[in-house]
């Protein structure tokens, strides 16, 4: 069964105290056994939000590394650096990477290479922009994502890999797929995996839908049979509204 999964990604946001006012606020909750939770501060925050959740079930991921081992690339982290400071789970591929800082597929394949050899877990980020959807290219736009990026792992790395579906159109936005469109396309995507990897590995992996979830559509969205939980961006910065989402499971 895949695991339930909630991950907030703090993108640029809070500083180091803000960062620590909002762990506080989460800590004092109780998390659900059977979900996983994660955050993701900013790099500069990363040791202190480990330290500061050592004796605590949330988990503190990055949103983000370089795919070479160490070198001259000035202001870039690396896996090692990451694996330093506690952290044990990697985002890779999300939508802002490609589009502001033209992350491609092919880049991104390094990346993921890069973490799996450092045994750092993956949240590989996948979406559709608005015009694909709109010319229905919705589907073939995953698909390539999906071979261009990841489908080049071997099939015991996807021990180590979850997907977030993010459809680029709902991030930010206030806009967020209907749970029938994420279902449809977790499905795919589902499918898509066990066409490669077969069924074992399809039934196993963690798919999480990102954009726009908050504590009025979780529920429904998370309901979905293949809907294993959410990336989050703004409603994780509130602890009231991450908890809320946290708790969206039936
Ligand atoms: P959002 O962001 O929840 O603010 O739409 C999701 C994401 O970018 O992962």
């Amino acid at each position: 069964m895949p695991r339930k999964i909630v991950a907030g990604n703090w993108k640029m946001h809070n500083d180091l105290s803000e960062t620590e006012t909002l762990l506080k606020d989460l800590k004092k909750q109780v998390i659900p056994e059977d979900v996983t939770v994660m955050v993701a501060p900013s790099f500069t925050n990363l040791y202190k939000a480990f330290e500061s959740t050592r004796e605590h079930p949330i988990q503190v991921i990055a949103q983000n590394m370089h795919q070479s081992e160490k070198g001259a690339f000035t202001g870039e982290i690396s896996a090692s650096m990451l694996k330093s400071v506690g952290v044990k789970t990697v985002i890779i591929g999300h939508s802002e990477r490609r589009a502001y800082f033209n992350e491609t597929d092919d880049l991104l394949a390094e990346k993921v290479n890069a973490a799996l050899e450092s045994e750092i877990q993956v949240i590989f980020c996948i979406g559709e922009e608005l015009n694909d959807r709109e010319n229905g290219d919705q589907y073939e736009v995953i698909q390539n994502q999906l071979e261009n990026g990841l489908f080049h792992v071997s099939e015991d790395s996807w021990e180590h890999i979850m997907i977030a579906y993010e459809p680029v159109w709902a991030i930010g936005t206030g806009e967020t797929a209907s749970p029938k469109q994420a279902q449809e396309m977790h499905q795919f995507i589902r499918e898509a995996i066990s066409k490669q990897y077969g069924k074992g590995v399809s039934k196993e992996v963690s798919i999480l839908y990102g954009g726009s979830v908050k504590p009025a559509n979780a529920k429904e969205i998370f309901a979905k049979k293949d809907v294993d939980g959410g990336l989050i961006g703004g409603a994780s910065l509130k602890a009231d509204a991450f908890i809320a989402i946290i708790n969206a499971f039936e």
